[in-house]
């Protein structure tokens, strides 16, 4: 896979079909990260659902994201950044390593993540906070971990945090239309690592009949993660703006 891989939104019904818009939309609004999670094992038709789902993104993406269920090791550590509690299943977020790799493993990490929201599920990426169990993933010749996804009925549905505004990270003003500004507020409930919120949108106004353009860019961290955040802002961007209205541009 290289820069040429299309994004694809991938979520369907168990009827397969698109999941409807507004019910995305719902679980960008109601999604946060959620550390603590309840003993509770995930029932069979919601592992069916994911694991069909993690199948076919992967099948599209070329990526190699594993779920692994029942297995409380990799998040018991004493991590410098955030605590977790009783994360016993996970997506291992892997895939072969090369251009686009990261900003891949957002874009598609994040539909599980949304997946998962809608299902009545919780779940927190992990850049930083876990340890690799042998045994329990597979990679091949090539392939890497970038990091996980922690999932589980949380204690708790998490809480709002800080953002920047729209005119922070776009260029939004009275001429940009409205839903650019949907894209970007949606972007704007996007998980980032450390919830630092390093990616900007432009607008590029559409030229005689053309469709508008959207220029994504992945600002300066120290912290790194700006390419999967972009990946994920990405996503959240096009279910906000409704990607029927624009095409990306680089
Ligand atoms: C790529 C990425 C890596 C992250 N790594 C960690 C991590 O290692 N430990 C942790 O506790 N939270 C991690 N987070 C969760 C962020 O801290 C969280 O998304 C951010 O503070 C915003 O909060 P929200 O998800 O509730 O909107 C990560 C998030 C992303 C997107």
């Amino acid at each position: 896979m290289t820069s040429v891989h299309r994004f694809q939104q991938l979520l369907q019904t168990p009827e397969g079909q698109p999941i409807d818009r507004h019910v995305l939309l719902q679980a960008i609004q109601a999604r946060h990260s959620v550390r603590r999670f309840l003993p509770n094992a995930i029932d069979r038709t919601t592992i069916a659902i994911l694991q069909d789902h993690v199948n076919r993104i992967n099948h599209y993406s070329g990526l190699h994201i594993q779920l692994v269920l029942n297995e409380p090791k990799a998040f018991r550590g004493i991590f410098a950044y955030g605590t977790f509690k009783q994360v016993s299943n996970y997506f291992v977020m892997a895939g072969p390593k090369g251009e686009g790799f990261k900003e891949r493993i957002g874009y598609y990490g994040e539909q599980l993540v949304l997946l998962s929201q809608i299902l009545g599920l919780n779940t927190c990426w992990a850049g930083l906070s876990y340890t690799k169990i042998p045994g329990t993933y597979v990679l091949e010749s090539g392939e890497a971990i970038s990091c996980y996804i922690a999932l589980g009925k949380g204690e708790t549905s998490g809480v709002v945090r800080k953002s920047k505004t729209p005119e922070q990270v776009s260029s939004i003003n009275d001429h940009t239309p409205e839903w650019f500004r949907q894209g970007v507020e949606a972007a704007l409930l996007a998980p980032t690592a450390i919830n630092q919120q390093k990616f900007s949108f432009e607008w590029i106004p559409a030229i005689s009949g053309a469709r508008p353009q959207v220029k994504a860019h992945k600002g300066f961290s120290l912290v790194g993660y700006t390419q999967t955040d972009l990946g994920i802002a990405k996503l959240h961007f096009e279910i906000g703006a409704d990607k029927k209205l624009f095409d990306w541009t680089v």
